[in-house]
């Protein structure tokens, strides 16, 4: 979206995400390949974004100078993924006609899906091919331009240039097409997307190419750090270690794995929720694969919660699935194991510079 690309340079893409800043930058071989180049990321602490805003600036541009300088990147175009409240995205359908005719339709229609009001938007369309006489679907992005403008100074401030701004959940669909493209026609039958974040877990419902829904929870593995805090009396960064044993094989004390349980229970309760409410008015569309990614899926609890209440089998999205690894740069496998769970919408937006 907000295309002002100038050519196929590739761009970086950055993912500032509640728990660390993320950069990569992918190379396009021959036939549709592609090759990352390279990927550094820097950690945020927990007060550097609360609740969706930016709560120490200097902590982010910091952080993103130091994981530029790290991955050694050879120019400083960014491609940046927003998400959160400040961006919508919504499938529409158009009477079919020209670019202009579809156009008009969608944006006199587009008015009621944002809810942060038309006149304090950046929108874009993507219509997709024809598929009949009488209609054309219709992807509508939205995003807060206060929002854009406010990462942008950030990226400029950290001496980089924001070439395009992309929504993360789009992203996640983009590096999804692109490392599932041998198996779409099956995905495309209904498809859930899910990314559980630090701060927030995003659900998209894909079938035939489109987004049919679209969701962010305002809760992810922040709200588990918080409740191991609250149960054992640590600090924060004491009770994320904690969390995180399951790395190391190493066996949870009994607290921590119900505390961690429990959240993982209501974070999965709020995504069964929502696309119960998606299938019960979409009764025909029934959802048959599920992808999951972000650092809090691996979190005990929300795969069997998850398979118990949608019913159906969960696997982890692969975003290297058909991304190959630079022997040139500085990817070792520790970065890999990173990028597998919290390296998805990075990646997509290091696609975007070849779409
Ligand atoms: N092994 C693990 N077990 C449990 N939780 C983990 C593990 N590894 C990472 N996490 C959690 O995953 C979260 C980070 O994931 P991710 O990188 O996807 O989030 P983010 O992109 O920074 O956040 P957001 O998308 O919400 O802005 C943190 O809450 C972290 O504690
Ligand atoms: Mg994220």
């Amino acid at each position: 979206m907000f295309d002002n690309l100038l050519g196929k340079q590739p761009l970086i893409g950055l993912d500032i995400g509640q728990s660390a800043i993320k950069l990569a930058t992918l190379g396009q071989g021959k036939k549709g390949t592609y090759t990352l180049k390279s990927f550094s990321f820097a950690p945020l602490s927990e007060s550097a974004i609360l609740e969706e805003e930016i709560n120490d600036r200097t902590q982010i541009i910091e952080q993103i100078r130091s994981a530029f300088k790290e991955g050694g990147f050879k120019n400083k175009n960014i491609c940046f993924g927003l998400a959160g409240s400040g961006s919508i995205v919504k499938s529409m359908k158009s009477p079919e006609g020209s670019r202009d005719d579809i156009e008009d339709h969608i944006h006199w229609e587009a008015e009621q899906f944002i809810p942060f009001g038309m006149e304090n938007a950046e929108v874009s369309l993507h219509i997709m091919p024809k598929e009949n006489e009488m209609s054309r679907d219709v992807v509508m992005a939205a995003a807060k331009i206060q929002d854009i403008a406010r990462y942008q100074e950030i990226i400029f401030a950290s001496g980089l240039k924001m070439k395009t701004v992309d929504l993360q959940v789009l992203s996640l669909i983009n590096i999804f097409e692109h490392n599932y493209s041998d198996y779409l026609h099956e995905y495309k039958d209904g498809t859930l997307i899910i990314d559980f974040g630090a701060q927030s877990t995003k659900i998209i419902v894909y079938r035939n190419g489109l987004p049919l829904l679209v969701k962010t929870i305002i809760m992810g593995g922040v709200n588990t750090t918080e409740e191991i805090q609250k149960e054992v009396g640590i600090d924060f960064n004491q009770a994320e270690d904690l969390k995180k044993m399951n790395q190391t094989d190493t066996k949870y004390p009994d607290e921590v794995l119900a505390a961690i349980k429990k959240i993982s229970k209501s974070i999965v309760s709020k995504v069964v929720d929502a696309v119960a409410f998606y299938t019960s008015s979409n009764s025909e569309d029934r959802i048959k694969h599920c992808f999951i990614t972000g650092g809090c899926s691996r979190q005990p609890g929300i795969i069997e919660d998850l398979i118990e209440g949608l019913d159906i089998s969960v696997e982890t999205l692969d975003p290297l699935r058909k991304i190959s690894i630079s022997t040139k740069g500085n990817i070792s496998d520790g970065i890999v194991e990173y990028l597998t769970y919290s390296g998805a919408v990075c990646l997509g937006l290091g696609l975007r510079a070849y779409d």
